[in-house]
């Protein structure tokens, strides 16, 4: 087992195009990293960098102890699981998890244990002879899991492995995997474009825009202290609604001008927002943190402003309120369902200050004050 270093790497693309920038990433050993943003900001290419099948432009990349830059793919000592699961198609479901081993004439003896094993892992062992094309999808997947888990890697990299499933199957895939990872306890880099994948995956979770790397932490840290207000908007569905205002300082105390409202500063961000008094600044708030009176649970009092209801959306138990201020108009309460509100309504909405962020003026403002007065569930500590 290994951990996986990224030191400075960085990857230009012919035609000058950075596409990753100055990477630095410490894995631990054993550990579960998810690298996850939008289509087209390095994270295929950060992991074919450490899988050895794209070169790096500088920097250095470390498995275990070992600089691995000029080390070819198959003596990297990593298994790789694509989102096309590449089975092939004549050979059985027993003959494409032994296909590397017999290629390291491996004992016929030792391949049978290995691919018996981990079909047993994967459930699988009333699969293996048949070909892949009697196989549905979340088979197939796992064919493409057991080719990996018998090569008994130092590390295992996932490229989007559950794409092609459907949704129903992706999220008992994802446990699946989850679940492998701890009996495996092998370093896993697993790369997905989905927020939720990332967040329920990973141990830590690196977040990426444009090849930079935004934030690197626990999952429940970065979605209740994110760095930037991209990141806020990243992590979460539907995401961190975000008001631009002006810090401003009246009656004694500092206030949140959203333009047509105002909301107190709590009490735990003046210090950080004193600096701030007449600038623009942006609050960030989930909407799981935006209720009526009747249903808030947290404290009503002069924590409101005064929204039109644009869209109802009824999920069951819970429901999405759409909402508009003169200044701001797709603002989302996911609140416990309740009747009696409808489009057209004008209604105040309460905003929980315990759970609001503070972030610089502009669409990638940094963090000016998060609440540290919460532990990383996002509860008072
Ligand atoms: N061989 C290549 N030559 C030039 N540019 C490339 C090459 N491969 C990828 N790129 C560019 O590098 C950037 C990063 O690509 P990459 O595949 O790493 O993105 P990604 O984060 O995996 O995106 P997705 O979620 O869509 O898979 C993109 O802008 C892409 O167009
Ligand atoms: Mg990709």
């Amino acid at each position: 087992m290994a951990g996986v270093t990224l030191t400075d790497v960085v990857k230009v693309y012919e035609g000058g195009v950075r596409v990753v920038d100055r990477m630095n990433l410490a894995i631990t050993d054993r550990e579960f990293v998810v690298l996850v943003g939008p289509s087209g900001c390095g994270k295929s290419t950060t992991l074919r960098m450490i899988a050895g099948l794209e070169e790096i432009t500088s920097g250095t990349i470390q498995i275990g102890e070992r600089v691995v830059n000029d080390v070819p793919p198959k003596d990297r000592d990593i298994a790789m699981v694509f989102q096309s699961y590449a089975l092939y198609p004549h050979m059985t479901v027993f003959e494409n998890m032994a296909f590397a081993l017999k290629l390291r004439k491996m004992s016929k003896t030792t391949i049978d244990e290995k691919v018996r094993h981990a079909a047993k892992i994967l459930v699988i062992e009333h699969l293996l002879d048949r070909k892949p094309k009697a196989l549905s999808g979340g088979q197939r997947q796992r064919v493409a899991l057991g080719r990996a888990i018998v090569r008994d890697p130092k590390c295992f990299l996932f490229d989007e492995p559950l794409s092609n499933l459907d949704a129903k199957l992706r999220v008992e895939m994802r446990a699946e995997i989850k679940q492998l990872h701890m009996r495996l306890n092998a370093t896993t880099v697993y790369v997905t474009h989905d927020q939720e994948e990332a967040m329920t995956l990973g141990d830590r979770v690196v977040v990426m825009r444009d090849g930079i790397m935004q934030q690197f932490g626990g999952a429940l840290e970065i979605y209740h202290h994110p760095k930037n207000r991209f990141v806020a908007g990243f992590l979460g569905s539907p995401p961190m609604n975000f008001f631009e205002g002006t810090i401003v300082e009246k009656e004694a105390r500092l206030w949140f001008d959203e333009g047509s409202g105002r909301l107190p500063v709590p009490d735990w961000a003046r210090e950080q927002l004193l600096d701030h008094v007449g600038r623009k600044a942006v609050l960030g708030v989930r909407p799981e943190a935006i209720a009526d009176k009747q249903h808030a649970r947290f404290e009503c009092s002069d924590n409101s402003l005064a929204f039109k209801v644009t869209l109802v959306q009824p999920l069951g138990d819970k429901m999405d309120v759409y909402l508009a201020t003169d200044h701001h108009s797709r603002i989302v309460a996911h609140v416990d369902a309740y009747g009696g509100v409808a489009a057209g309504q004008t209604v105040a909405m309460y905003v929980d200050l315990a759970r609001v962020h503070f972030f610089d003026a502009g669409d990638n403002g940094e963090r000016i004050a998060t609440n540290r007065n919460r532990d990383q569930n996002g509860l008072p500590i």
